[in-house]
């Protein structure tokens, strides 16, 4: 028996790197076998940053290049659903009816609205973007998602998706679970040392990196900028080189070894960085395992995400007649 249904999902734009795998990734791979899980490559919200054609096309890319990386870290397709959310479009009927239901104050005091339009220099934001977590809770809701593993930054879109849940079901009776976001994991710093992992700050290792990349990544990181050598006692925590074997090198003591020869001053830099480079590739090798596998049969990603959409069409559509019979919306039959 599963504990209910996981609904989520990354929008297409790029790679993902160490800091998605600590963030959610080995959560979503963990939970595959204790709940009924729904993977969604979200490529409609990816038009509410751009609008170009060519970006548009590139998505598709992306989309490809997602599903890659969701298979290379372990989602399994026999357990998992993966499905791209375009190929599913009565999702927009639901995201119609939620938008009736909240206000433009509500969404305009999600934080992650005024983060985007810093970030992008956006003045005045597209109906679409201020829609975004409305958008969301209908791709949660669409399949009665109870849990959404995601990352501290969509905290404040599911708690949009929860207040929306319950709206209509006060409105219209108990349609919708009010889901749960699971923020485990953590923030992975990055190479830099700056506090987060991201792509658009060029301080990630990407779980599609070479292991020679791994080995220059790891190199050029960050670490005390006081320890000019190595005999210069030193405090690892707080220092990314350490923190990354935290989470990554199995050897425990191995790593027990280093912090105490680093407070001694009694390590160098190098032999700490050799020790997590191969810490990080022995982690990744049989994700490259993986990803060749796939790579090589693309064939089989089309069908993965063709019978990912096939599954999800009907629950979809079947909570869309509910809400709308709850509604009182009458749908002609012919
Ligand atoms: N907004 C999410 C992100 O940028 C992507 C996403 C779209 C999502 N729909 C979702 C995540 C539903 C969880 C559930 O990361």
């Amino acid at each position: 028996m599963k504990k209910g249904r996981i609904l989520t999902g990354d929008r297409p734009t790029g790679a993902l790197h160490l800091g998605h795998y600590v963030g959610t990734l080995a959560s979503r791979v963990r939970l595959q076998d204790e709940y009924e899980v729904f993977l969604l490559v979200a490529d409609y919200h990816a038009l509410t940053r751009t609008q170009d054609k060519e970006h548009i096309l590139a998505t598709r890319e992306f989309t490809r290049g997602l599903v890659l990386d969701y298979l290379s870290v372990g989602i399994d397709p026999a357990k998992t659903t993966v499905y791209v959310q375009s190929d599913v479009p009565s999702v927009c009927e639901l995201h119609l009816l939620f938008s009736m239901l909240t206000t433009v104050p509500r969404l305009d005091r999600v934080p992650s609205l005024k983060e985007v339009m810093d970030a992008e220099h956006i003045e005045n934001p597209a109906y679409g973007l201020l829609g975004y977590p409305v958008l969301q809770a209908a791709d949660i809701l669409h399949v009665k998602g109870n849990l959404v593993p995601v990352g501290k930054d969509q905290e404040s879109h599911i708690e949009v998706t929860r207040e929306l849940a319950r709206r209509f079901n006060f409105l219209y009776g108990a349609v919708f679970p009010e889901p749960d976001a699971l923020i485990e994991g953590g923030t992975l710093p990055g190479t830099d040392g700056k506090a987060k992992m991201s792509k658009s700050l060029g301080n990630a290792i990407f779980l599609s990196d070479d292991a020679k990349t791994v080995e220059q990544k790891v190199r050029a990181m960050y670490t005390d900028p006081t320890r000019i050598r190595a005999d210069i006692p030193a405090e690892p925590d707080g220092n990314p080189v350490f923190a990354y074997h935290d989470v990554f090198n199995p050897d425990k003591a191995e790593v027990e070894d280093l912090k105490t020869r680093y407070r001694q001053g009694k390590v160098g830099d190098v032999e700490v960085k050799k020790k997590l480079a191969r810490a990080l590739n022995n982690f990744l090798d049989p994700i490259r395992e993986r990803r060749t596998y796939y790579a090589a049969r693309p064939q089989l990603i089309d069908e993965i995400l063709v019978a990912g959409a096939n599954k999800v069409r009907p629950i979809s559509q079947a909570t869309l007649d509910e809400a709308r019979a709850a509604m009182g919306l009458g749908r002609l039959r012919i």
